[in-house]
């Protein structure tokens, strides 16, 4: 049976601040996801939250961008918004850019990660789900994965992994994407992804047969708003086992943290920490940022789970490590590098400060210099 797994999250409000969600508005999203169900416009349904954020994970057989899916999880997160707004939840209605919904809900705010795939006679998929971070967090996570053996073994004993794999980059200012294959076109993708701040892993998919092994998420809130309102707390689906890296090659990854834009404001660089759905409260400097990986079996189209992957005693070294790394972060408050550089600023609050103090930059006879990554020296003109 072909199917398309759709996973679309939003955060529509915060409880207490941006730290989680509340149990009503999680309730209402499940309810109207469930009638989706019960209407037939989907085949099962999975709510599932990180931090200040809900995703509905959905199984259908309208392939991707089918406008009675994507309004299916609108109408979920209006309704959910609703109650959000009852409670007076902080930030409520954050991601719903828009008033009315318009056959997808791309560009206008919530996040979506989608693929088509004929079930197999075995179907292990993963939904990773972090809060406080970025798309570009899975950039590291997807190439360890796909194609780096030191992490997957299957890369080099797995005869039908040994092909490599593709993978899809998308510039996020210009939209445009790229596919590089690997392993022979790997230092052309690294790069890109290596340049987190615009280059983004869209969707992965197995050399030897095209077959996709994983999507994620890729919306940048602030390019479609113009402004900063909230970072794109990320989603990502890798389908496992038979010919993709196994459960453990895809969780490995993250069994030592690394560094990813977000945290405090979205302005700070901070360790990702492998939670457990439980421990997906973000509080410390609102974070340090948060991923949980929920599992499913798929079965005929009905969702077998989630089981909470990262609810293992053997992360515990990278969530101590993380928390390490936290502290030693933060010794260095406002500064670089733990603020980001000013060219991931101009989407935060910090403009409007320069705006008003531009004027007091006075000529002292300097040369000009181009300001880093933009062409001009702006920020002081
Ligand atoms: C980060 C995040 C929070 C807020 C911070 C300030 O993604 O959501 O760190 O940026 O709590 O929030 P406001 O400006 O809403 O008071
Ligand atoms: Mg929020
Ligand atoms: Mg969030």
């Amino acid at each position: 049976m072909k199917i398309t797994l759709s996973v679309i999250k939003a955060d529509i409000g915060g409880f207490v601040g941006h730290s989680t969600t509340h149990p009503e508005v999680v309730n209402k999203v499940k309810e109207v996801a469930e009638a989706g169900k019960e209407k037939g416009i989907i085949l099962d349904t999975s709510v599932i939250t990180c931090g200040d954020d809900i995703a509905i994970v959905m199984t259908h057989t309208h392939g991707i961008d089918a406008e009675p899916v994507h309004k299916l999880a609108w109408d979920a997160f209006i309704a959910g918004t609703e109650v959000a707004k009852k409670l007076k939840l902080y930030g409520a209605g954050q991601d719903i850019l828009s008033d009315a919904f318009s056959g997808n809900v791309k560009g206008m705010g919530p996040g979506v990660a989608e693929m088509e795939f004929e079930e197999r006679k075995s179907e292990p998929v993963i939904v990773f789900f972090a809060d406080k971070t970025a798309p570009s967090a899975w950039n590291l996570p997807l190439y360890e994965m796909f194609a780096d053996p030191m992490n997957t073994a299957g890369l080099v004993i797995d005869p039908s992994m040994h092909d490599g794999f593709t993978f899809e980059v998308m510039d996020v200012y210009s939209g445009k994407a790229i596919r590089l294959k690997t392993p022979a076109e790997l230092y052309d993708l690294l790069v890109f992804i290596g340049a987190t701040s615009r280059y983004v892993v869209r969707a992965v998919y197995r050399n030897s047969d095209g077959e996709i092994g994983a999507a994620a998420s890729t919306q940048k809130l602030s390019l479609m708003a113009g402004r900063y309102v909230g970072k794109d707390d990320p989603v990502l689906i890798v389908r496992a086992q038979s010919g993709f890296p196994a459960v453990g090659e895809v969780l490995e990854p993250f069994g030592r943290p690394w560094l990813v834009e977000g945290w405090m404001r979205g302005s700070h660089t901070g360790p990702l920490m492998p939670v457990s759905f439980k421990e997906a409260k973000p509080t410390r400097f609102d974070g340090p940022p948060r991923v949980i990986a929920a599992g499913y079996q798929i079965c005929e189209g009905k969702l077998i789970g989630p089981n909470d992957l990262f609810d293992d005693p053997a992360f515990d070294y990278a969530r101590e490590r993380a928390t390490q790394l936290a502290n030693f972060l933060r010794r260095q408050g406002i500064f670089e590098p733990h603020r980001l550089p000013p060219e991931e600023m101009e989407y935060t609050t910090l403009p409007k400060v320069l705006e008003k103090l531009k004027d007091r930059f006075k000529d002292i006879g300097e040369p000009k210099a181009k300001a880093p990554g933009s062409g001009e020296g702006e920020i002081h003109e």
